[in-house]
């Protein structure tokens, strides 16, 4: 017979007092007052002595063996040697164990120990001080006792949760949904505890700190006693006891992990195999009450106090059935601030990395889009509409386009009893872990990425997602899945467990009304990286306060999306940004197109607007190596945070930056002056040559641009002979563009070149005296404001050699034209064999950043150098120049030029052949590289500028995505020149959507 099945000591309160008082005379005891303590096993006493002095006489059971006392003492002794913990725990009073005989004349071990007054735990007002303060004992005891060890520690015992198969035989005490719940518990002791018991760490433990052992005063713990239970077991053991009492008494069990466990984490860090098995082990001790509570009610059917303890275990019991094991889990390792998911950052990385196919059969982002909020500020929940209703304002507001509802939106509309917290019951499930795409009923859904049916399942409910398929995925060996809920019924029919899904497979069809849930049609897209014990469903909202445990479980299903995350989470409307651009914005900077862009964001040859929609940029040589380019980005902020000023000081990235662009030009061509636009380099410029020839005149093509200032608008006839323009400049002399389509001499007559350049020569020694010097000739190799005319074989050579003749400098302006953009050449002007003076550069030379150079040769800089000082407070700045190194990086290690050269000829190729096909409305096509024209004409004349058709491709091709300008005299030419990472697909679509407008235009 063991301790629990022998009767307690049955004790005569006289004859133990008088006993006490000869057995112990060195406690000097006199009025001996006793009260009976609560024991299940032993009898207890409660003594008050002399100057009230209060000891606890622990009388044992009969049965008690003498070693396991002994031990105790020892125990007790071992744990107040710990400075720490000595308050703690009471103090050994007796010399020796001594017998006294019950009523039944059965020998009793007698022990005494200090009494420690305060309040039971479970007596007690919890608050978070005293859980902070039993997680830290709990931790402070543990710790101490990993270096004890004792041979009567380690025995079987019924009350060890680690331990707990004995009770699968007791199963038939219990019915109905009591003997689930003890069958689940012994199934998850099984899974979490048993299978990983050799991974976790053994010691002496207290084995009992229930809320009856623990003494609390003020707002403290500040006695753990009774050590009738101390085994060799899991050290977790107590921490799982301590908690299947504390939570007992807890509505707010989130809050008491984190009190208790995490408080207890900081002292002692919980290993990744005692989270795992915490709650089993839990769950494993409130199975030990019940079963041993059963089994005394059989004993004893007419005691109904047995049943009233019980109550609580069972309550706590059920309670803790409604937490998902794994997801129990992940919330113990948040609160020990370890990832909630196991190597999250490393499966992040991975997923964000892969390539994925479109999840429709088309590119969401090539379509407009609106964001459907359901948030309290939601216009759809207005008045609490019924679902039917939600439907109809879904429609209605979105007509044609696609809806997208947040991840991480804190939503008003889960109403039920189902979103309620299972770890704080107070708090709801409110918070979106998916995506949702509100599209028309019967769009078809295709696979991401590789995978597997992990599950398929109609979850029917009234709200719930009706059809659901998740796939399971495997990213090098981590495993993922994603969840498709609110389908049609095919996919039930037409998938099967455990099928192997490719990239791009059809795996369902959205759903109508009816079928999925009673939502408006839409999918429901969430990424898990944990099925947690999920099997047939999961949840697709989680609560608030454990947003930090539900992002690692369910991370933003965009980084399989790719949807630009300002489009998600934009506040500010086209119009409001057009009135305030209108109001604060001089009216003459120009905002393209008829209706205007709205521009959130930019990435490679991609601009993306308030739609959600991707436009493919074809007309941006600023942003040379692709918008948002993080190499430069990443260059332009290390310097920043490192160094900026301005050249009056030494530092070596200018020097590392001008020799590298120095390499880039005829060796005669070596000092370089940096400046920050492109007007400012055609300003220095001019500047310099007048200060060489001392001249005052400047020869520059027609049509041409070379900047906005002063100066520079004189010099550019794009400018000064058009509307707002003063006329030309007497000093100013323009050569006719030698324009071989509708230019005063066409390419149509033999020797039509020779007329241009005579005409120049004409008009360079008639105007040109030692009275009247020339200073300058500035040119661009093909003229971009002219309409991309690249000037024709041996013009600009036979031009210079007259501009040379009169002494004067020959500046080529690369501002549009430099950095490989033209494919076969790093510049522009090394196609004409020349060797200009000076070289200006601008827009591409940063990326977006402004930053521009004039390039010259020694001599012309050092005449310059006349003892004005050339100062630029940011020209050649230490940013600047990590920037433009940066650029030259990207262009060398994505061979960019070669990129232009060859995507530049397929697509001048691709256009040639629509030139063919539309000879009614193109008559050239004209560029070099990435830096192209398309000449757009009425009737098949060309002698007939049609810029009006020109105006009408650039607006519809906006629709289409696709973003151009036009340009030229007659503004009827079409500009391309995109970002130099513009691919040959870039190019397909382009040409397809200009083959599918002038169809549309010459049906008319
Ligand atoms: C050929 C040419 N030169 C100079 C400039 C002036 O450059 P920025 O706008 O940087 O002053 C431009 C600008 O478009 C240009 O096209």
């Amino acid at each position: 017979m063991s301790v629990f099945e022998e009767q307690p000591p049955l004790i005569n309160l006289s004859e133990l007092s008088k006993w006490l008082k000869n057995n112990y005379s060195y406690l000097n005891f006199k009025n001996i007052k006793l009260t009976s303590l609560n024991s299940e096993r032993d009898k207890n006493f409660l003594l008050q002595g002399v100057k009230n002095t209060k000891y606890v006489i622990k009388i044992s059971n009969p049965k008690e063996s003498l070693d396991q006392l002994k031990y105790q003492d020892i125990l007790i002794n071992y744990l107040r040697s710990n400075k720490k913990l000595k308050s703690i725990y009471p103090k050994i009073c007796h010399k020796k164990i001594l017998f006294l005989k019950d009523r039944k004349n059965r020998n009793c071990a007698v022990r005494i120990l200090t009494y420690i007054e305060g309040n039971m735990y479970a007596k007690s007002k919890i608050n978070t001080k005293i859980e902070e303060s039993f997680g830290k004992i709990l931790a402070l005891q543990s710790n101490h006792l990993q270096s004890f060890i004792h041979k009567d520690s380690i025995r079987k015992f019924d009350w060890d949760p680690s331990n707990i198969k004995w009770t699968k035989n007791f199963l038939e005490l219990f019915k109905g949904f009591e003997r689930k719940l003890i069958k689940d518990s012994i199934n998850q002791y099984e899974h979490f505890v048993l299978k990983n018991i050799k991974n976790l760490k053994f010691s002496v433990t207290h084995g009992d700190p229930n809320n009856y052992n623990i003494v609390v005063s003020n707002d403290k713990i500040i006695g753990l006693i009774d050590f009738g239970d101390s085994i060799y077991a899991p050290s977790i053991n107590d921490l799982s006891i301590a908690l299947s009492y504390a939570l007992m008494s807890s509505n707010n069990f989130y809050k008491s992990l984190k009190n208790i466990v995490g408080s207890y984490n900081n002292i002692n860090p919980l290993t990744k195999d005692e989270i795992y098995s915490l709650l089993g082990l839990i769950k494993s001790r409130l199975t030990i009450t019940l079963v041993m509570a059963a089994k005394q009610r059989k004993k004893y059917p007419d005691n109904k106090y047995l049943s009233i303890s019980e109550k609580n275990a069972w309550s706590l019991m059920s309670k803790l059935h409604q937490i998902d094991p794994y997801f129990f889990i992940a919330v113990i390792k948040e609160i020990c601030n370890l990832d909630p998911i196991d190597n999250f950052n490393e499966i992040f990385q991975l997923i964000i990395n892969h390539q994925y196919e479109n999840i429709f059969n088309f590119e969401l982002n090539d379509i407009n889009k609106k964001i459907l909020n359901f948030d309290k500020k939601s216009f759809f929940l207005k008045s609490n509409p019924s679902n039917n209703r939600l439907n109809i304002l879904v429609k209605k507001f979105l007509k044609d386009d696609v809806g997208i509802g947040l991840y991480n939106e804190k939503r008003k509309i889960y109403k039920s009893n189902h979103y309620i917290s299972t770890l704080n019951t107070s708090e709801k499930r409110d918070i979106h872990l998916g995506i949702d795409i509100f599209i028309k009923e019967g769009t078809q859904i295709r696979a991401p990425l590789d995978g597997k049916v992990s599950i398929l399942h109609n979850n029917n409910f009234k709200y719930d997602y009706g059809p659901t398929l998740i796939l399971e995925h495997k990213i090098k060996n981590f495993k993922f899945y994603t969840l498709y809920g609110h389908l049609s019924k095919k996919c039930l029919k037409k998938l099967k467990i455990g099928q192997t899904i490719k990239k791009g497979d059809w795996i369902g069809e959205i759903g109508g009304y009816k079928v999925n849930g009673n939502w408006p049609p839409h999918l429901h897209f969430q990424i898990l990286l944990s099925l947690l014990n999920e099997v047939n469903n999961f949840p697709g909202v989680g609560e608030e306060y454990l947003i930090d445990v539900w992002k690692q479980i369910s991370p933003d299903p965009n980084i399989i999306l790719k949807i630009p995350q300002s489009f998600l989470y934009n506040k500010e409307t086209k119009e409001k940004v057009l009135s305030k651009r209108i109001k604060n914005i001089g009216k003459n900077l120009s905002i393209s197109y008829k209706e205007p862009l709205h521009i959130l964001e930019a990435k490679d040859q991609y601009f993306y607007d308030e739609e959600g929609r991707k436009y493919l940029d074809c007309v941006n040589n600023i942003s040379h190596v692709g918008h948002s380019n993080l190499d430069v980005h990443k260059a332009l902020v290390e310097q920043n945070l490192k160094l900026n000023t301005n050249t009056r000081y030494l530092y070596n990235i200018i020097n590392e930056y001008s020799d590298r662009l120095l390499r880039t030009f005829p060796k005669k061509l070596n000092k370089i002056f940096f400046v920050c636009t492109g007007s400012e380099a055609n300003d220095l410029a001019l500047r310099i040559a007048k200060t060489y020839t001392k001249g005052n005149n400047v020869l520059v093509m027609d049509n041409a641009y070379h900047g906005h200032t002063n100066t520079l608008i004189d010099l550019s006839p794009y400018k000064f002979k058009n509307k707002g323009g003063e006329g030309k400049k007497k000093n100013v002399h323009v050569l006719r563009m030698p324009d071989e389509i509708r230019g005063k001499w066409t390419s149509k007559k033999k020797n039509w070149l020779t007329s241009y350049i005579n005409e120049a020569k004409e008009l360079i020694n008639k105007n040109f005296t030692k009275d009247n010097l020339l200073s300058s000739f500035f040119f661009e190799s093909i003229l971009g404001c002219g309409g991309q005319v690249v000037l024709p074989k041996n013009y600009l050579k036979n031009i210079i050699k007259l501009v040379r003749q009169k002494n004067a400098l020959c500046i080529a302006d690369e501002v549009q034209t430099g950095f490989g953009r033209v494919g076969n050449n790093f510049w522009a002007f090394e196609e004409h064999g020349i060797i200009p003076d000076i070289v200006t550069l601008g827009k591409p030379m940063g990326n977006g950043h402004p930053i521009a150079a004039v390039v010259t040769t020694e001599k012309i800089a050092n005449s310059f150098n006349n003892g004005m000082e050339y100062f630029n407070s940011f020209g050649g700045n230490p940013v600047s120049c990590a920037v433009g190194n940066a650029v030259l990086d990207e262009i060398d290690n994505k061979n960019l030029q070669l990129n232009a050269k060859e995507v530049g000829n397929y697509l001048i190729n691709k256009l040639n052949k629509l030139k063919l096909k539309f000879p009614h409305s193109i008559s050239n096509i004209s560029g070099r590289g990435l830096f192209i024209g398309i000449d757009l004409i009425k009737n098949s004349n060309t002698l007939l500028p049609n810029p009006n058709l020109a105006s009408q491709l650039i607006n519809n091709l906006r629709y289409k995505g696709i973003l151009l300008s036009t340009d030229g005299p007659f503004n009827n030419v079409i500009k391309i020149k995109p970002p130099m990472v513009f691919n040959k697909k870039n190019a397909d679509i382009l040409c397809s959507e200009i083959n599918n407008f002038l169809i549309h235009k010459n049906k008319k």
